[in-house]
């Protein structure tokens, strides 16, 4: 059983909140992390989505990436790909967007109790992980071996460099990042990120992955898991399709029977291989 928080507005998910934009940092070129100040609090499971309106612009889903635990503060960090995403990376502290959510079923946490967990992140894949991280490293006592394995394509792409930093001198996990190209100031690993899979000491039997990244580096790192012993119902991915209602209603985001936006987007890869098998409606 995963996590997954009902959205707050109860009687109607399709009727956005109005949030303001507290403050903006820039992560990496065209990705900036949003902080919305939330009187009330607002509760999610790491993997949960929002679907985010910058009004006049659009609405697109966004996963949090920030700390659970830390009600007040909600994290988005957003790469601008297209116009609304590109709308949300210029937004200054002061404006507003319109929020829907939580939406989806998330990482699973409570699954991951008693074993090894390995997180494999590539790029911007960190941020929908970080939440799961965060709550890997507090009950730290819960889990076996950690390891968090990043790659980018080049280390200007790093996120969250200052907190990967902190997480590897804490010693309670193995932190590896790796750049597919370096330059002359970078001297960690080079190559991608699948290949840190094979060099991490955990017990494949007893350990359960966490996936997050491009399709072709969820694609590689699912199997590079599966090298090592890691059976499919224990490699979990989190997929991303276009969303439109985020509540099931509309078709847009789905497989036969499978809605991407209500029974994921955290899917196991034995299930990902049936939704991908069908024909998108
Ligand atoms: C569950 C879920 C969680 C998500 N979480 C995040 C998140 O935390 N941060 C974030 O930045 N995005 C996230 N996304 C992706 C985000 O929703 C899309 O990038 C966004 O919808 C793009 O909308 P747009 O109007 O800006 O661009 P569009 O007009 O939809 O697209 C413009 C161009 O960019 C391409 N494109 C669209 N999406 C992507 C992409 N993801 N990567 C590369 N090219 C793309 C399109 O093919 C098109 O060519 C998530 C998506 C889902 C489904
Ligand atoms: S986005 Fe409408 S059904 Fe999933």
């Amino acid at each position: 059983m995963r996590d997954a928080v009902q959205p707050v507005h109860g009687a109607d998910p399709m009727v956005p909140s109005v949030l303001w934009v507290k403050s903006r940092r820039r992560d990496a070129p065209e990705v900036v992390t949003l902080e919305f100040e939330v009187a009330g609090g607002f509760d999610y499971a790491p993997g949960q989505f929002n679907m985010l309106t910058v009004f006049g612009v659009g609405e697109v889903a966004i996963s949090v990436s920030g700390d659970p635990v830390e009600r007040h503060r909600l994290i988005h960090t957003v790469r601008a790909v297209g116009p609304v995403s590109r709308a949300l990376t210029e937004l200054k502290p002061g404006q507003a967007v319109g929020l829907r959510g939580p939406f989806g079923v998330g990482w699973p946490m409570a699954e991951a109790q008693g074993r090894d967990v390995i997180v494999l992140a590539g790029g911007l894949g960190l941020a929908p992980l970080r939440p799961a991280i965060y709550r890997l490293l507090a009950e730290r006592d819960r889990y076996g071996k950690i390891a968090i394995l990043y790659g980018t394509r080049n280390p200007r792409d790093i996120l969250f460099h200052r907190e990967l930093e902190a997480w590897r001198r804490r010693l309670e996990a193995t932190i590896e990042v790796t750049v597919d190209h370096a330059d002359q100031d970078w001297h960690g690993h080079v190559g991608v990120v699948t290949t840190l899979v094979r060099r991490t000491d955990f017990d494949p039997a007893n350990a359960i992955a966490m996936v997050c990244g491009p399709e072709v580096m969820m694609r590689f790192g699912a199997a590079a898991l599966r090298d090592a012993g890691v059976t499919d119902d224990k490699i979990y991915i989190s997929m991303e399709r276009n969303m439109k209602c985020a509540v099931g209603f509309c078709g847009h985001c789905q497989f036969g029977p499978v809605f991407v936006c209500k029974d994921g987007p955290v899917f196991t890869n034995d299930r990902l291989r049936h939704i991908l098998a069908m024909k998108e409606i």
